[in-house]
Formats: C-alpha cells, structure tokens, sequence
C-alpha cells in the first residue's frame, strides 16, 4: 500500500550543491510549506545524508533516491530497505536513469521495501521497460527518457506518446501501478498535461533544485492540481 497520495509531485534533489548540507532542508522546507498551502502531495528525495533529519524535521513523505538489495549486516556502503525505514523514509526510488540497477536485484529490492511497508517508485525509459517493471508490482512506475533529464524540454512536450504508452502498458499488466513521467518538466503545464496524458503525478529535479526562486517554481507546478 502507498504512502503517497495522487496526484504525485516529487522532487528528486539528486546530489546537486544546491542541497548539499543544511541546505536539503531549507528546500524540503519550501516543499512542505506549498504542499501544506496547496493541499497537494509533495514528496521529497533528499541526499542520503540528509534521509534522517529531514524525515524527522519535515512533514512531507521522504523517499531514498535508491535502496539495493541488501539485509542488514555485513554490507559496507550499500544502503539497506531496513536503514531507511528506520531513518522514516516512506519509501525510495529504484532503477533512476542515474543508478540502474540489474533486474534481479531490482525485483529483489521491490520485494523487501514492500515486506517493510516502503512504497517504491521504479523508474524506466521506455513503454517497454514501463511493461516490464510492472511485472515487479511496484507502487509507481516513473517513465523518463534519459535524454531529457535536465534539459528545459518537458518529456510531455518532447515525447508525450512515451507517457501515454508507459500508461497504457502498465495498466494492461496492472491497474493498480501508478504511472509518474518525468523528464525536463518544470511548470504547472507541464503538470498538467501529464495529468492529460494519464499520469498519476511527476518526478522532477533541476526545476526545482536548481531554480532561483524554488518556492514560486513549486506554487507554479501545483498550481493546475
Ligand atoms: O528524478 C527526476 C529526473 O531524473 C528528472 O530530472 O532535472 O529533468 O527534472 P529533471
């Protein structure tokens, strides 16, 4: 079961230096005073470092930016699913364009966040590979085409046939798998044409992260939701 609510916004803060430090807390404070203005569901993906103080400090659903196929114990530098629920995170991504992963540790990385209750974002690039990771049953599924990712072209201008064919795959593997696209989406039209599309939210960074002005670039994005 989800801990996320749809329409989906989630802002991936990567390992920009514009969240380095106590600066990935200033950011998901301006999240949560939107969402909380807004009534739409924020959701962050704060560095690892920052995975415990900003769950603990920010009331928004903090997810990992990846988790691997790990138990608890002897397993230096990986992060576990156990070490981020126990850090308060609602969930993670998986698979980011950023930080594949192969498919045996992905399923298996599925499995043990969904034993411990952690919703899982899977992302992917394709309707193919959208097919393909609904056979994990993940959460969400979210589709970005890696040439995109942190262009000013939003995936739902640039390939807006990507979207509604990841949704259409997934839904015939699984109706209750939540699509997110994602990809160079930076406005509130972008959101809502993914909306239009058949997406359940989005996954997005550099807008964000990256913006002047990360408050009114949020109230922009809610603002058709
Ligand atoms: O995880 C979100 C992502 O890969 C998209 O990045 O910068 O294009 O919004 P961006």
């Amino acid at each position: 079961m989800s801990k996320l609510k749809t329409p989906a916004v989630i802002i991936n803060f990567k390992a920009y230096t514009e969240v380095e430090g106590g600066r990935a807390l200033k950011l998901a404070e301006s999240c949560l005073e939107v969402a909380e203005e807004s009534g739409v569901a924020i959701s962050v993906c704060p560095p690892l470092p920052e995975l415990s103080l900003i769950s603990s400090a920010v009331a928004l659903p903090v997810l990992a930016q990846h988790v691997d196929a790990k138990k608890p114990g002897s397993a230096t530098g990986w992060v576990t699913p156990s070490m981020i629920s126990a850090a308060g995170a609602a969930g993670s991504l998986l698979n980011h364009s950023e930080h594949r992963m192969i498919l045996a540790d992905l399923a298996a990385a599925v499995a043990a966040c969904r034993s411990l209750e952690l919703t899982t974002v899977v992302c992917t690039d394709t309707a193919i590979t959208s097919a393909a990771a609904a056979s994990l049953a993940p959460d969400f599924i979210a589709v970005e085409p890696p040439e995109l990712i942190g262009g000013d072209v939003s995936v739902t201008e640039a390939r807006p046939e990507v979207v509604s064919e990841a949704v259409a795959a997934v839904q015939k593997i699984d109706a209750d798998i939540q699509v997110l696209c994602g990809a160079g989406v930076k406005t509130g039209k972008d959101v809502a044409k993914a909306i239009e599309l058949g997406a359940a939210g989005v996954l997005l960074a550099s807008g964000v992260v990256k913006a002047a002005d990360p408050k009114a670039v949020l109230r922009d994005l809610v603002r058709y939701l």
